[in-house]
């Protein structure tokens, strides 16, 4: 809406700042997402392979979760960028069409549609889990999963349907729903607990300030307030920079 100045108002873009995704999106993602698959399934992660679709905040923290319960973890990207960070994190990175043929558990977190689809669905391991932990239920194109699943549709637990594809059969979790609020509790208060601080802060500031419509970033005040708040609660002090070392930074000689 700012890109064809359709913007009214002044936005804070809360769900940007430095410390929602550091948090939010990669510790409590990172938990609660596995924590879904889990509850539904009751899985022992160690010694499958798990795939991440989505490389991004919240992906990487399904993949450090998931290579940490003991799985073998393959990431797919489209970003050359964010696909090299997670070779370089020591996961496998392969094409979504690849992995599909050797995954067991599928999770989707890119906020982008139809990342699973029919062809990878037909290429797919016997009892293969499918999960989605971005948003919407877009992410599994739940339509051609139906059109696949000739042997029909039917529930094993409460949370799992298996789709029978003739020759192997698919187990969709919480009907392509976002899994950690669909078959867990979401994140835990004590990530929550951030975000709300920075919601709130940040609500204050726009409030309180003269701001221009447009979509402005979370003030690194508020940021630092808050990760300075989350540290004291949990007991933890830090250094601070000396005069010296500030006037270091600063100087350019
Ligand atoms: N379940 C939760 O609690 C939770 C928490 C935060 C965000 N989300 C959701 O997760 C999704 C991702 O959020 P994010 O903050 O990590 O976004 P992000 O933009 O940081 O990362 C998404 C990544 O997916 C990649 N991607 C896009 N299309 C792809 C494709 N076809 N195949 C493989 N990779 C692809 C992008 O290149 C990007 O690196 C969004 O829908 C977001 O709303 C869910």
């Amino acid at each position: 809406m700012e890109a064809e100045g359709r913007l009214a108002v002044p936005v804070i873009a809360v769900n940007e700042a430095r410390a929602e995704r550091a948090f939010n999106d990669r510790f409590g993602a990172g938990q609660s997402v596995l924590d879904g698959i889990l509850r539904a399934t009751n899985l022992l992660l160690a010694g499958q392979t798990v795939v991440v679709l989505g490389y991004g905040w919240t992906g990487r923290g399904v993949a450090l979760r998931a290579h940490g319960l003991g799985a073998s973890v393959i990431v797919c990207e489209v970003d050359p960028l964010r696909a090299l960070e997670a070779r370089m994190e020591g996961f496998a990175v392969m094409p979504a069409l690849d992995a599909a043929e050797r995954g067991d558990v599928f999770i989707t977190v890119t906020g982008v549609r139809d990342v699973l689809r029919g062809e990878h669905f037909v290429r797919m391991k016997n009892g293969a889990v499918l999960a989605n932990a971005g948003h919407f239920d877009v992410e599994i194109s739940l339509p051609e999963l139906r059109a696949a699943a000739t042997g029909g549709v039917r529930e094993i637990l409460p949370l799992v349907q298996r789709y029978d594809l003739g020759d192997r059969a698919l187990n969709l979790l919480a009907g392509g729903r976002v899994v950690n609020l669909a078959a867990a509790e979401g994140h835990p208060a004590a990530v929550m607990d951030v975000s709300f601080a920075l919601q709130a802060l940040a609500a204050e500031a726009l409030a309180r300030g003269s701001w221009t419509p447009g979509v402005h970033p979370v003030p690194d005040a508020i940021e630092r307030e808050v990760a300075g708040l989350k540290l004291a609660a949990l007991g933890v002090e830090i250094d601070a920079l000396t005069p010296e070392q500030v006037t270091y930074l600063s100087s350019w000689s």
